[in-house]
């Protein structure tokens, strides 16, 4: 099983998302679990603020220190196995660009995940440093895509999803991971192998329907990561 937790100040935009689909039946044959964490519970303020102005003037408001390195450790101790192999990940739009290797890397070394979904701008700079001499492993900023979102929970959520999918029996053998069956993007079509639309008739290619298989293999490679 692979775990993920997730410390977020929106604990309830995972749900309707985690709660649904092939994430949904994946948690139910215990391949993955996760488990979320309100950043808020872990404030030591009295309103439980999480977030301060930044040293150094400028606008916008910063993610404090203290309530993320409490609910990482509140988070670390959840893990039962002292074997389990740990890796923290930081949301941030100048992070590492993620993407199908990095999800397969992460699948196949980890088996349990810590997401911190930063927001406004920024997480203190020193919550890296004390994980990483907390961990023994640096934290790992990931960015998800060249664009600024306004928070890292969809980050998150596709970081879940894209790992997920990895491990063995999560996708059935009907979704069976596509980049094996026969490459990212290579077209796909389904019956009828002929529809009419406005008295035009769109086909299915014919070498998709001649029962070739090595003549299929070729088309497909041909088009693969088209
Ligand atoms: N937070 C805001 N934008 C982001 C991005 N592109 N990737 C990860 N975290 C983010």
């Amino acid at each position: 099983m692979i775990r993920f937790g997730i410390i977020t100040i929106f604990p309830k935009i995972f749900d309707s998302y985690l709660k649904e689909s092939i994430l949904k039946r994946a948690a139910e044959k215990k391949l993955i679990g996760v488990k979320i964490h309100d950043l808020r519970d872990f404030s030591e303020d009295k309103r439980k603020k999480v977030d301060d102005r930044p040293f150094g003037g400028g606008p916008g408001m910063v993610m404090q220190i203290q309530p993320i390195i409490k609910a990482v450790e509140f988070a670390k101790s959840k893990i039962k196995s002292q074997k389990s192999k740990i890796k923290v990940i930081l949301f941030t739009p100048s992070g590492k660009q993620f993407d199908n290797e990095i999800a397969a890397k992460l699948a196949k070394n980890y088996d349990n995940f810590i997401l911190i979904c930063g927001h406004y701008e920024g997480i203190d700079e020193r919550v890296r440093k004390v994980i990483e001499n907390s961990i023994r492993q640096p934290a790992e900023k990931i960015s998800i895509g060249p664009y600024v979102l306004t928070g890292g929970e969809l980050p998150a959520m596709v970081l879940i999803d894209s790992v997920s999918r990895k491990i063995p029996g999560v996708l059935g053998k009907e979704e069976s991971l596509e980049e094996k069956r026969f490459g990212v993007g290579v077209p796909a079509y389904t019956r009828p192998a002929e529809f009419v639309y406005n008295k035009k008739k769109y086909k299915v290619p014919k070498v998709l329907l001649s029962g070739d298989h090595n003549k299929i293999k070729e088309w497909r490679e041909k088009r693969r990561g088209r």
